[in-house]
């Protein structure tokens, strides 16, 4: 059930890996590359090994969809003046990258977004406790002049830093997962 204040509770989502079997026709979003992602390359980037993705249930319907990979941030400027002064001289450290994350035009401001980035800062910090190195979580955000909208404000609110001005249209953004 939505509660009185418009907002999904995480009791009610069911989060799938992406499979043969899932049915993606219904999946709508104003991010047409990302509803073309989603349908056309998310399943055969799972099976080359290039990313894996997750899909978000409510209700039975597809209300999101998440994709992860590995990556990168290489140490310059105030990043590396910060690091250097933990003693940590590494030219770049890893990190897990939100590769897509896209809501469902119908669902959304119900919290879904918040909702699956706190599940990719989860995946991180598991991963970094048992399985390995894993200091940040980066993603690309999507300017898109049309909407009100920008992404970077969903991302600053929930603690991301932006890493580069933007290039092409989008901006590097990234959270230090040991930071509060
Ligand atoms: C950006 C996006 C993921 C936000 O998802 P969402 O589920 O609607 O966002 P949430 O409900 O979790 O919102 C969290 C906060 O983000 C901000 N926010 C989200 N949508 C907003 C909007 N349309 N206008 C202003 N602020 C907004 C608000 O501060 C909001 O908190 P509030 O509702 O309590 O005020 C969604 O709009 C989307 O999928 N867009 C298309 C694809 C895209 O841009 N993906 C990100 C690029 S990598």
């Amino acid at each position: 059930m939505a509660k009185e204040d418009n907002k999904i509770e995480p009791k009610d989502i069911t989060i799938e890996k992406l499979e043969d079997k899932h049915d993606l026709g219904d999946f709508k979003s104003y991010e047409k590359e990302l509803v073309n992602f989603l349908v056309e390359d998310a399943l055969n980037n799972q099976k080359q090994k290039l990313s894996v993705t997750f899909l978000w249930f409510y209700e039975k319907n597809l209300v999101g969809y998440l994709t992860l990979l590995n990556d990168k941030i290489n140490l310059e400027g105030n990043l590396k003046e910060f690091f250097r002064e933990k003693d940590i001289h590494y030219k770049s450290l890893p990190a897990l990258k939100i590769g897509r994350l896209c809501v469902n035009d119908d669902f959304l401001r119900k919290g879904i977004g918040r909702l699956m980035v706190l599940f990719a800062i989860q995946q991180a910090n598991e991963i970094s406790e048992n399985k390995s190195g894993c200091r940040f979580i980066t993603l690309d955000a999507k300017r898109n002049e049309k909407r009100e909208l920008d992404s970077i404000h969903f991302y600053k609110k929930l603690g991301f830093k932006m890493l580069k001005e933007r290039i092409k249209g989008t901006t590097p953004m990234y959270l230090d997962l040991k930071l509060p």
